[in-house]
């Protein structure tokens, strides 16, 4: 069984295409959500499929592990791949080196461009929107220790030519990222990932 955790804060709809396309898998599993935020949408979302959920901060509050706690939970339950799904948060250096190369991000536009702090949610499809682009798309790479930065596994063109605002385009964005992410899980859990000078292979 390859078993992920989705890191979310907000409404959970990328959450949510994990879920409906891994319910009734036998190979790849959702095991935990996790969250910043003490009840988002994300966790209504893990109800409905029954999977538990955990709180994660970076220091210390009642009801809320640290990434230390997290990550020695991970480590025992050999988990495969962290999956970052609208998470806000930064996740910490010494938790991206314990899980190097197992942590995935979802980014709603085409890295290296519209990325980096505070570059998140409607402000990205905003920069999109006003930088007069008429493609804009969705990336998944790896995390590392810099804001959108880490490789490049998989990346999916948006057509945004007729979009009239910038909520148009997180529309049309998210829609594919719906496909995307789950997708682009099935072939990493898969081994279809290759590193060939430096750069992502999907065989
Ligand atoms: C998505 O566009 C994701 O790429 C971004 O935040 C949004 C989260 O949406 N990082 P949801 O919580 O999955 O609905």
């Amino acid at each position: 069984m390859f078993k992920i955790v989705v890191f979310a804060s907000g409404s959970g709809s990328n959450l949510r295409s994990l879920l409906n396309e891994f319910d009734k898998s036998k190979d790849i599993r959702v095991d935990f959500v996790i969250s910043d935020k003490i009840h988002p949408g994300a966790f209504d979302v893990a109800a409905e499929y029954s999977v538990p959920v955990l709180n994660v901060a970076e220091t210390g509050k009642p009801g809320f592990l640290t990434y230390d706690a997290l990550a020695s939970v991970f480590t025992e339950k050999n988990i495969n791949l962290i999956v970052l799904a609208g998470f806000l948060k930064k996740i910490p250096d010494s938790f991206v080196r314990t899980f190097r190369s197992r942590i995935i991000n979802i980014h709603p536009a085409l890295l290296p461009g519209f990325g980096g702090a505070g570059m998140y949610g409607i402000r990205v499809h905003r920069a999109v929107f006003e930088s007069g682009v008429k493609i804009s798309g969705a990336t998944i790479h790896f995390v590392d220790e810099y804001y959108d930065h880490g490789k490049i596994i998989a990346q999916a063109a948006v057509d945004i030519k007729d979009a009239l605002s910038p909520e148009d385009i997180a529309g049309l964005v998210l829609k594919t990222e719906h496909k995307l992410l789950p997708e682009t899980v099935r072939k990493i859990a898969a081994g279809k990932l290759k590193e060939i000078d430096n750069r992502i292979i999907i065989l």
